[in-house]
């Protein structure tokens, strides 16, 4: 159930420079919550600006539930300056969230910047239904911008860290850490990051007999299916299914049902 909610504001603490979790009161919101679906935060009271901002939930559970988030414009901007005890208006859950197949051997979690936000709570629901903690690619720019590390190991999942800089980990990106993990048929990977990121790890999952599941980040009006400002474009033939909206089919598809414009073969 989707709902319109006053929450009130529990944290809202910088984690890296530049990121921050808001940590928000709103039960029902944390109860009707399932791992990668987001939510449309009013940045601030009033008509400035108009339209909300879509985030993932990052952990829900109990009463609370929160958002991580990078600031990078004027709407995330003004989230910044928002103070313990203040209210923010809040739409969701929406959206689809990730799905948990039972019958894979092995599950990989690959998380690109600020794109690791959904993937805490996948883990969290991962171990809940499979009983295995989830392998996880965490991947940045550069080791002050690496995101939840703490937050996976807590929950005993095995931590690969990449950096495009190599100041922590691996040295190069989510893809080349993916491949060196030698994922196989038995394995479903989840992404969340950069478009570009993504279809990297699209095509090595396609290499490998792998399947993926890719939560999309697009720009958002309505978040509920309405203005059509969302859609991309897949790989599918029937006529009312070539262009999906992120927010209301999305935002987690098979990764073989997206476009991605690498020049990968999308269906085997
Ligand atoms: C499903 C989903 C989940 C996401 N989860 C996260 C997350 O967990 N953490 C995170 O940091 N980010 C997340 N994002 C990205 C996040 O929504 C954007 O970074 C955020 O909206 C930026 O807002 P801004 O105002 O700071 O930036 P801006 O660049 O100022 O605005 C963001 C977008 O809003 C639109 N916009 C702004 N002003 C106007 C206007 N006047 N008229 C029309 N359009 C306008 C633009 O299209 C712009 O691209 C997610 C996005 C999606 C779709
Ligand atoms: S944001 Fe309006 S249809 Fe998706």
């Amino acid at each position: 159930m989707i709902h319109l909610l006053d929450c009130k504001v529990l944290s809202n603490d910088e984690v890296a420079p530049g990121h921050r979790r808001l940590v928000l009161d709103g039960k029902a919101i944390a109860e009707d919550t399932c791992a990668g679906q987001f939510c449309m935060l009013e940045s601030s009271p009033g008509l400035q600006p108009f339209l909300r901002r879509p985030m993932s939930i990052e952990r829900f559970g109990g009463d609370s539930f929160s958002v991580l988030y990078k600031i990078v414009g004027e709407g995330t901007r003004l989230l910044g300056r928002i103070q313990p005890g203040d209210t923010v208006n809040v739409q969701g859950p929406l959206g689809n969230g990730f799905s948990i197949p039972k019958e894979f051997k092995r599950y990989i979690l690959v998380g690109g910047g600020i794109g690791i936000a959904p993937l805490p709570g996948l883990a969290q629901a991962l171990i809940r239904e499979t009983g295995t903690p989830p392998e996880v690619i965490l991947a940045a720019r550069s080791r002050d911008i690496l995101l939840c590390q703490e937050d996976f190991t807590r929950m005993n999942c095995p931590v690969f860290l990449v950096t495009d800089d190599g100041s922590a980990g691996m040295h190069g990106f989510a893809s080349n850490a993916l491949e060196a993990r030698k994922p196989d048929k038995n394995t479903l990977v989840y992404t969340c990051g950069p478009m570009i990121m993504m279809g990297a790890v699209h095509r090595i999952c396609m290499e490998n007999g792998s399947r993926c599941q890719a939560s999309l980040e697009a720009n958002m009006a309505c978040g509920d299916g309405v203005c059509m400002g969302c859609v991309v474009e897949t790989t599918l033939q029937e006529e009312f299914r070539r262009m999906v909206r992120v927010c209301h089919e999305g935002p987690v598809f098979d990764s073989r049902d997206i476009r991605w414009n690498t020049g990968t073969p999308a269906h085997d």
